[in-house]
């Protein structure tokens, strides 16, 4: 079993990666830790605590971290396509468990030091956490076995026509994980991007599949109700962050192309933007996959 970490902000795509994770016998899932993003710190925290309890899994540590990006604090006014909880329509009975005594920076260091192989860290929200671990702990991440990060695209953006959510929430955090010289060249990453993620689609036949499996399957339902509708030509909910935590479940999963990476950390109309350059190396980035299947792969693990 390969050692896994999650960063995370759920969300109701993080909520699907979770359960994931959880279900996957390939990875032991040795933490969690949450950052600010789909919705407020506290949110987010308790999404995680209370997914895992419904995964089965109230054992796994989370850890709370950055409450605001590096630098420019824009998120509150873009946040929403989540619900006001995170999770959409569904209601989670609230875990007993709470966030351990530590901030996820520490914390994350702690369990990469303390692992019996080299961890995989998969990043699904903004990368706050993880620059503050680069940043704080350089040995440390230097000795991760793989970094996923759902974040950014080669194409359009979905926040803005540039920029995806989690790499625009925080470009400054984005730009010392995937481009600034030092760890980003060490610590093989892999960027999964929406060129990947929003093809790779809950819709209205696997929701109901989804919904008569009852369980955590019944919860996503919920949580998505409102985003899947029957009319034609609407494909469905993205299950962007799964797909990252699939790729780290079984590495392969996706085609995956060499490349460098550059983030725009501008205060232009570019800014959040991730400038994927195929001549270049240091990195990795999702390029394509047999959606169906990696569709049939998440939700065969959470039903
Ligand atoms: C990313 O943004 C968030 O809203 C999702 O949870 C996902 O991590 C997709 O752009
Ligand atoms: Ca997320």
């Amino acid at each position: 079993m390969r050692p896994l970490l999650i960063d995370c902000d759920p969300g109701i795509d993080d909520m699907v990666a979770l359960l994931l994770a959880c279900a996957s016998p390939e990875v032991e899932l040795l933490g969690v830790s949450t950052v600010a993003g789909n919705v407020g710190l506290e949110f987010t925290t308790r999404n995680a605590l209370d997914v895992l309890a419904l995964a089965g899994r109230p054992d796994v540590p989370v850890a709370a971290g950055a409450e605001r990006p590096l630098v420019v604090d824009g998120l509150a006014a873009h946040r929403g396509a989540h619900g006001d909880s995170g999770l959409g329509g569904a209601r989670l009975p609230s875990s007993p468990a709470g966030a351990v005594d530590a901030h996820a920076v520490p914390f994350l260091a702690e369990a990469i030091r303390g692992a019996s192989a080299p961890v995989t860290l998969v990043a699904v929200g903004p990368l706050t956490n993880v620059a503050l671990l680069y940043a704080l702990y350089p040995e440390v991440a230097a000795s991760l076995g793989r970094l996923v990060v759902m974040g950014g695209a080669i194409g359009a953006g979905n926040i803005t026509p540039a920029a995806e959510f989690n790499v625009w929430a925080d470009p400054e955090a984005a730009y010392r994980v995937l481009s600034a010289p030092g760890l980003s060249r060490v610590v093989p990453t892999t960027m999964v991007g929406l060129d990947v993620t929003l093809r790779t689609l809950i819709g209205v036949a696997e929701a109901a599949r989804l919904r008569s499996a009852g369980g955590a399957g019944a919860v996503v339902a919920d949580a998505i109700a409102e985003y899947v509708h029957g009319a034609p030509g609407d494909g469905g909910v993205p299950m962007h962050d799964a797909v990252a935590v699939a790729e780290a479940v079984r590495p392969g999963l996706l085609e995956c192309r060499p490349c460098r990476i550059e983030v725009d950390h501008g205060f232009g109309p570019g800014r959040g933007n991730t400038l994927v350059d195929f001549g270049g190396v240091g990195a990795s980035v999702a390029v394509g996959a047999d959606y169906a299947a990696v569709a049939a792969f998440v939700l065969g693990r959470i039903v």
